[in-house]
């Protein structure tokens, strides 16, 4: 059985990272996808809300779990029996960082191979940044992000 996890900050979820998730779900019979810590970035969203955005994003593929992790990549990947991670690449400042990043995980983990994904032309301007951006000035969502994220949100804000 091949095992992938698509770790992220998923800060929120985007279209993006929706087109990553199905991808994958296409090449591997499995995929977890995981709401993280990233120690260089400050969340919009905690981390348990990060999780539920993405359970509500994923619940209709049969062959994706989103699961939240706070330790270590290499080592919720072991636990997951995954030898693969999956990373979208928008840019070649996006391959650098991804490519380090390979190279430390593999160091950790010698199993523990990465595939990037490059991203869609059409999505390449999407990213959370920007998503945190249209939330902030309460401009549509539809185009950015996926509509049963968006409705959860929405409920959030309804119950204050
Ligand atoms: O969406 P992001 O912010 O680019 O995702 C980065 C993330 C969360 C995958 C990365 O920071 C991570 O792997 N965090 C878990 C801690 C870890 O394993 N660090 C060592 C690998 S660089």
């Amino acid at each position: 059985m091949k095992i992938a996890v698509y770790p992220g900050s998923f800060d929120p979820v985007t279209l993006g990272h929706m087109d990553v998730i199905v991808r994958s779900s296409e090449l591997f019979d499995r995929v977890y996808v995981c709401a993280m810590v990233n120690a260089g970035k400050n969340p919009m969203f905690t981390t348990q809300q990060r999780f539920e955005l993405l359970c509500a994003a994923t619940a209709e593929l049969p062959n994706v779990t989103a699961e939240l992790w706070t330790g270590l990549l290499a080592d919720y990947a072991r636990s997951r029996g995954a030898r693969w991670l999956v990373k979208g690449t928008r840019s070649g400042t996006d391959f650098d960082a991804e490519f380090a990043m390979a190279q430390i995980n593999r160091s950790l983990d010698a199993q523990l191979d990465t595939l990037l994904l490059p991203a869609r032309a059409e999505l390449l301007h999407l990213s959370s940044s920007m998503v945190r951006e249209m939330i902030k000035y309460k401009r549509p969502l539809e185009p950015c992000m996926p509509g049963p994220a968006i409705a959860l949100m929405k409920g959030w804000e309804m119950n204050g």
